[in-house]
């Protein structure tokens, strides 16, 4: 990930949770980054890991307490609210999400937190019955609202041996996600669609034709796009990813509904085409489910609508036109006709023969376009995502399409 952290100074609030010592990586992970850090526990997270461990680990003292601040006039809570580019809470307990989300100031860190306007994250953490709390739930709404970004708890086995959500967002994402925040916004203005995951289309009743597609490299790149600040529309087909926070989702079964949802959403800049779309639909759907008393069966299959081709064609077309392209054989020469005639801009091209591609976290791409062909080596979906917004925003910034 490009680091966008070097010098940035951020203000850490540690409060009292199980969690706590969690932060102890966060610091050392932002010092990798370059980043400055100032620390604050409260009263609770005290308890919970001593503050000299967070002394020697950031070279320098923590703050704890309001008055003490104020009598030494060095740095008051003012000060401290803004000299950081970002505040961010790791963990946050739902005490203090409660403070935050009703103005309390009752202590330093709630206290800065009311005396800033800068960028505020918060990573809650806590027993998932705490979590599912209606007063919990509201009080998240009420910071969402405030602008306020919440690196949401994920699904775990918690401290308390019970299964379910509240577990700290892994550190190395929080990271991620403080970085995406100081990413520049170069796709500001632009909308984008992208379509990822499989198609289902219906046989009979109970059954369907579909593919392994898991579409994970779909929502990162969704997810990669949307960070450099394009309004991005997630459609897609069944996955069991979580659904990307802030991005509009469309979910989708069958070729003609991808279709129709790309077409209806025209006219938008970027199109990236990462679905796994089925060629082929049953020419006529089965009313009834199909009986097994039979050794055989035929089923008649028809081409199924080319969503690329037809957007590609559309008089509203979008300025950059991306499309996926899954080979078993003849991988560039087989991409590399499919990009001229479908009249895309650009084709990623992957071998699912030679490597496993669906459901893996990794890929090897090759980037086509009508004069070049580049081989990626084999990397994270995550980094093929955002090698390809790279491109995107050079193409844009290089046309001046930028608006
Ligand atoms: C052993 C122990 C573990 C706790 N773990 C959590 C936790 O993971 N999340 C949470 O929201 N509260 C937790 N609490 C409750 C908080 O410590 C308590 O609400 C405290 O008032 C929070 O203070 P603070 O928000 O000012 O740091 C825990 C309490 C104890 C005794």
């Amino acid at each position: 990930m490009t680091n966008f952290l070097a010098n940035k100074k951020i203000l850490l609030i540690v409060s009292g949770g199980i969690a706590s010592y969690k932060s102890l990586d966060l610091i050392r992970r932002l010092q990798e980054k370059k980043v400055r850090v100032e620390c604050i526990l409260t009263e609770s997270a005290k308890k919970f890991i001593n503050p000299i461990t967070f002394e020697s680990l950031l070279g320098k003292n923590v703050y704890s307490n309001l008055f003490t601040l104020s009598q030494e006039k060095e740095m008051n809570h003012i000060k401290l609210a803004s000299n950081s580019d970002a505040i961010v809470v790791v963990p946050c307990t739902a005490n203090f999400l409660a403070k935050m989300a009703n103005g309390i100031a009752d202590d330093l860190s709630s206290n800065v937190l009311l005396a800033s306007n800068k960028i505020k994250m918060i990573a809650p953490a806590m027993n998932t019955n705490m979590f599912n709390n209606q007063a919990v739930k509201l009080n998240l709404k009420s910071l969402s609202k405030m602008s306020v970004n919440i690196l949401s708890p994920k699904k775990g086995k918690l401290a308390c041996g019970t299964v379910g959500t509240g577990k700290l967002m892994e550190v190395e994402e929080i990271v991620e996600k403080i970085n995406n925040i100081f990413s520049p916004k170069e796709l500001n203005g632009l909308k984008a669609i992208v379509t990822a995951g499989p198609s289902i289309e219906t046989i009979d009743p109970v059954r369907f034709l579909s593919n392994f597609s898991s579409g994970i490299q779909g929502y990162e790149i969704a997810k990669s796009l949307h960070n450099h600040g394009a309004k991005v529309t997630l459609v897609t087909g069944k996955t069991n990813l979580d659904d990307p926070k802030d991005l509009e989702i469309i979910k989708v079964k069958d070729a003609e509904d991808f279709y129709k949802t790309c077409r209806s959403k025209l006219p938008y800049d970027i199109f990236v085409s990462a679905a796994a779309i089925s060629d082929w639909k049953v020419k006529k759907i089965f009313s009834e489910k199909i009986k097994k008393n039979k050794n055989e069966i035929n089923i008649i299959f028809k081409k199924n609508v080319d969503i690329l081709q037809n957007i590609s064609k559309n008089k509203n077309k979008p300025k950059l036109i991306i499309g996926f392209s899954a080979e078993t054989t003849n991988l560039i020469n087989s991409s590399k006709s499919k990009l001229f005639k479908k009249g895309c801009d650009w084709i990623i091209a992957n071998n699912v023969k030679s490597q496993p591609v669906f459901g893996s976290n990794y890929n090897q791409v090759s980037f086509i376009t009508k004069k070049n062909v580049e081989n990626w080596n084999k990397m994270k979906k995550s980094e093929v995502a955002k090698k390809i917004t790279k491109k995107i925003v050079n193409f844009f910034k290089k046309n001046k399409l930028i608006p």
